[in-house]
């Protein structure tokens, strides 16, 4: 305590006083190579507020939000319900964490989690996707005693240490090794499952249903059968769901998609928070946690300081309030249905436009060669600086021109992956088929600013080497 009046803290005034100093303090005090990286590309903006799909600029212009911040806004940002039910929480005053009594929030948002799917029996909170993953693991191998987990090639399951272990990509894995002795299988590949699994050593296999990177399906009856051989085997079918959950492909969970499969884990996080509260939830059978928590004495043997926090419950309880009531998983299908036939219909027109896949609001749209020799050449010289240029190219101006927010699916790819919030509707996929339309028509034509900035891509690319 200091002498004289206590002074309060004032949020809105530190704001209003340094919130121009933005990009300097992440240049100077966080990674800065993210303000390095958005000054580049034009991406460098002052937002002021956000809504629903939308954020707008100091000028009043909006941005359409086709990235959902990864995935965690999957009901836009501020959704009233979510944001009245942390403002309850927070009024409520509650004798949160004490860490030895038993809150009743937790168990109302596994009761709800859980009666979405029926085969499970309970929840682990944590708070994040990587951390429901790390859970997963390790219940993996307690449960079954076993040491090896298996994962897709390109998979993405978070970045600390257990979690990079089971990542398919080299750029994220590379110098940090020793990583565990874990084993990538190509997704839809039931041969090398089955041979791993022979080697009797395998706990779990860990897969999305739709890979986030490049959003690549499952061939149709993998799951099933990925199941079979590991039951047969006495491994668990570990689900991350953690973009995939909770409506994004027009299913609750995107496992559900294929009759008949049920993993024994799966993991949960992003949309879940409401867009406010980090939280993460690994989902399970009955007879995994009993052998986790087999004692007493094992209570704490896997925990976490802030999880099952009122804050995160409280989101977690709203958003799948709202999900029910306001119909959020039939609306990512009907919305995701529409965008992709208006995209699928413009693959005749563009030739550099290859393909349009995935479910629900996860869409990948991939560019490729193209046949005429005009554009070849540019292509060509695109793919010899490095592959995932002209999806940038894409993504530039549908930011610049457009105002639409969208990402290159994964390093050297050349996919843009849409996740936008669940509301959306039609305005938002028409405005999305104009810009998109309009920007593979200045593509199309050979010249003009978007090859420009190309060859601006091309000098940065081959600098970086
Ligand atoms: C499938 C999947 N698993 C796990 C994660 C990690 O989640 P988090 O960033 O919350 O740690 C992600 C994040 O993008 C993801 O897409």
């Amino acid at each position: 305590m200091t002498d004289g009046a206590p002074k309060e803290f004032d949020l809105g005034k530190l704001l209003a006083e340094r919130g121009a100093e933005r990009y300097e303090l992440h240049s100077r005090h966080l990674n800065h190579q993210l303000p390095r990286m958005l000054r580049t590309i034009g991406f460098d903006k002052v937002y002021e507020r956000a809504e629903g799909a939308y954020f707008w600029d100091a000028e009043g212009n909006d941005y359409l939000d086709m990235l959902a911040g990864f995935g965690v806004m999957g009901l836009g940002r501020h959704h009233p319900v979510v944001r009245k039910a942390l403002h309850d929480v927070l009024d409520a005053s509650l004798a949160d964490l004490t860490r030895f009594d038993c809150q009743p929030l937790p168990g109302l948002l596994a009761e709800k989690l859980l009666a979405h799917s029926p085969h499970l029996d309970r929840v682990f909170f944590g708070n994040s996707g990587t951390e429901a993953v790390e859970t997963a693991l390790k219940f993996a191998r307690y449960a079954t005693g076993k040491p090896r987990i298996l994962y897709c090639a390109h998979a993405f399951h978070g970045l600390t240490t257990g979690s990079l272990s089971v990542n398919g990509e080299a750029g994220f894995r590379d110098g940090f090794a020793p990583l565990l002795p874990d084993t990538a299988i190509a997704l839809g590949d039931l041969d090398a499952l089955e041979r791993e699994l022979k080697r009797g050593d395998v706990a779990g296999f860990v897969v999305e249903p739709i890979q986030g990177k490049g959003v690549h399906e499952s061939p149709p009856g993998f799951l099933r059968a990925a199941q079979e051989l590991l039951r047969r085997h006495k491994g668990l079918l570990i689900a991350d769901e953690v973009q995939t959950g909770l409506g994004r492909t027009g299913d609750f969970y995107a496992y559900q998609h294929e009759e008949g499969v049920e993993p024994d884990l799966l993991c949960v996080a992003k949309a879940l928070s409401g867009g406010y509260v980090p939280v993460g939830a690994t989902l399970g059978k009955d007879w995994i946690f009993k052998r986790v928590y087999s004692s007493m004495d094992r209570v704490l043997v896997h925990s976490a300081s802030f999880g099952s926090n009122a804050q995160a419950m409280a989101a977690g309880l709203a958003v799948l309030s709202v999900m029910e009531d306001q119909e959020i998983v039939a609306n990512a299908r009907r919305s995701g249905d529409l965008l992709r036939e208006r995209l699928t219909a413009l693959i005749g027109r563009y030739e550099l436009l290859h393909d349009v896949r995935g479910r629900g609001l996860m869409i990948g749209i991939e560019f490729g060669r193209p046949s005429s020799l005009k554009l070849r050449s540019r292509w060509t010289m695109l793919q010899a600086a490095r592959k995932g240029l002209f999806a940038q190219m894409v993504v530039v101006p549908l930011f610049q021109k457009h105002r639409i927010l969208t990402q290159v699916s994964g390093d050297h790819l050349e996919v843009i992956k849409l996740i936008p919030p669940l509301v959306v509707g039609e305005r938002e996929v028409e405005r999305f088929v104009g810009a998109f339309t309009s920007v593979m028509d200045d593509a199309h034509s050979g010249g003009g600013l978007m090859w420009d900035f190309g060859k601006t891509l091309v000098k940065q690319a081959v600098a970086n080497r």
